[in-house]
């Protein structure tokens, strides 16, 4: 089945407002729309006036934001051999794991637990893959929630950022880079959302492939927690620049490519027109 994207437009436009800290009135008086068609926007009634109005203000692409209100815009479905990804539930939402192995020599890596590791093991053990490697986005629970399994069930190494902590976890720094047969696997810092979020970017499949954690989302992004500013730059400056056709891999709703985010990303697109 289909995992539906993670935000709706409302979603972007709070997420934009609390990273810029902007209120309701500071918005008003900014884009000159009124408080009240404002707060019909975060009710989820669309209104392409007041959206054109607030997008500028809020750094945000109004032609971007208007096709994701309206349902326009998924991203393609993409695949490549190599490459799983598990989507399990944690409390109220569900998050993404990820399984990227050598079709060759079968030797593969894990990118966070997720909330129950089962159908990752499974695939795993399906494929006769070996588990040489887990590689940690960041450490929010929902991300590691079944690590110790993971770890116990394969033995392999885990690594995380040296910002952040999880049990076991070896630190890694920002251009550290692993081989898993015939996959190199590059660390690059995508912090924001969380002060040591990692990006890995895995070049040997088909595609370029890189799992962003909760640095980007299909058409939107992680809060920024942290730092909205690094989050918006490290998106634009680290993971935007890739190649187009990479396959983006976040820790929440579905597959996406840097070409389809740079088109239909509200937080990005404004950046890449021509
Ligand atoms: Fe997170």
């Amino acid at each position: 089945m289909r995992i539906p994207l993670e935000d709706n437009f409302t979603d972007i436009i709070g997420k934009a407002q609390r990273g810029l800290e902007i209120s309701d009135s500071q918005l008003a008086h900014n884009s000159g729309a009124s408080e009240e068609a404002i707060r019909a926007l975060h009710d989820g009634k669309f209104d392409r006036a007041t959206l054109d109005r607030i997008a500028p203000a809020l750094h945000l692409d109004a032609d971007a934001l208007a096709s994701f209100a309206q349902n326009e815009w998924l991203p393609n479905d993409s695949a490549v051999e190599g490459l799983a990804q598990f989507n399990t539930p944690f409390h109220d939402m569900a998050v993404n794991a990820y399984l990227v192995w050598d079709p060759a020599s079968k030797e593969a890596a894990v990118f966070d637990s997720g909330a129950d590791c089962s159908a990752l093991l499974e695939k795993s053990k399906a494929e006769g893959l070996t588990i040489e490697l887990i590689l940690l986005t960041h450490a929010h629970p929902d991300h590691v929630a079944d690590l110790a399994r993971l770890v116990e069930a394969t033995g392999a190494p885990v690594y995380l950022s040296e910002l952040e902590s999880a049990p076991n976890a070896r630190p890694l720094v920002e251009g550290e880079s692993f081989e898993v047969g015939g996959l190199t696997i590059e660390a690059t810092l995508t912090s924001g959302h969380s002060p040591g979020g990692m990006t890995f970017f895995i070049r040997g499949l088909d595609q370029p492939v890189a799992i962003v954690g909760d640095s980007l989302f299909a058409g939107s992004m992680g809060g920024g927690n942290v730092s909205y500013a690094d989050a918006v730059r490290n998106n634009c400056e680290k993971i935007l620049i890739l190649p187009n056709d990479t396959i983006l891999c976040p820790g929440h709703g579905p597959l996406t490519t840097v070409a389809e985010e740079k088109q239909h990303n509200p937080f990005f697109a404004g950046s890449f027109k021509s």
